[in-house]
């Protein structure tokens, strides 16, 4: 392992422990434990800083041409590779409606990501402006007006949340 390879496995780390912690606050709000629930949200601020300082530092952040071929990179790799072979799994398996269906809308949806990447590279300096609106409940991502409903996950409109 080169240092390299354990930046990147750091990111990782530190990239999972934010959004793990924001969950677990969210759970201790709930069960009204807010003092605790403070203490993840702090600590998943600083695995935030953590992870960027790493990204930084393994030169992972590079203009922002580079960076749309990153992310188009990487959607296109999980839609065309990561997520029908996981698909494929679950299905072999045939125990896991749960898995089959967040890995299936994940799919979808980073699809989605790899097609609005490339249109902004397309036409980067002379982007349109427009707003976008995610699916909480899906993470499905759409420009200007959120649906009726989600053509993913069929959750109501107001499950879009606008993205500034
Ligand atoms: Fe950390
Ligand atoms: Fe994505
Ligand atoms: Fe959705």
């Amino acid at each position: 392992m080169t240092t390299q390879d354990n930046l990147q496995e750091a990111f990782a780390g530190e990239s999972q422990a934010n959004r793990k912690y924001l969950a677990f606050a969210e759970k201790a709000d709930e069960e009204g434990y807010h003092q605790v629930a403070k203490l993840f949200r702090a600590a998943a601020a600083a695995e935030t800083v953590h992870a960027m300082n790493h990204l930084r530092i393994m030169k992972g952040v590079g203009n922002t041409t580079q960076n749309l071929q990153s992310a188009i990179h990487g959607e296109t790799a999980e839609f065309k590779k990561m997520y029908p072979s996981f698909i494929e799994q679950a299905q072999k398996e045939g125990v896991s409606d749960a898995a089959l269906l967040t890995f299936d809308v994940a799919n979808q949806v980073e699809k989605i990501h790899a097609q609005l990447y490339t249109g902004a590279l397309e036409n980067l300096g002379n982007n349109k402006e427009v707003d976008y609106y995610v699916c909480q409940i899906c993470g499905n991502t759409v420009e200007n007006h959120p649906p009726d409903r989600c053509p993913i996950c069929n959750a109501p409109k107001e499950k879009f949340k606008r993205i500034d």
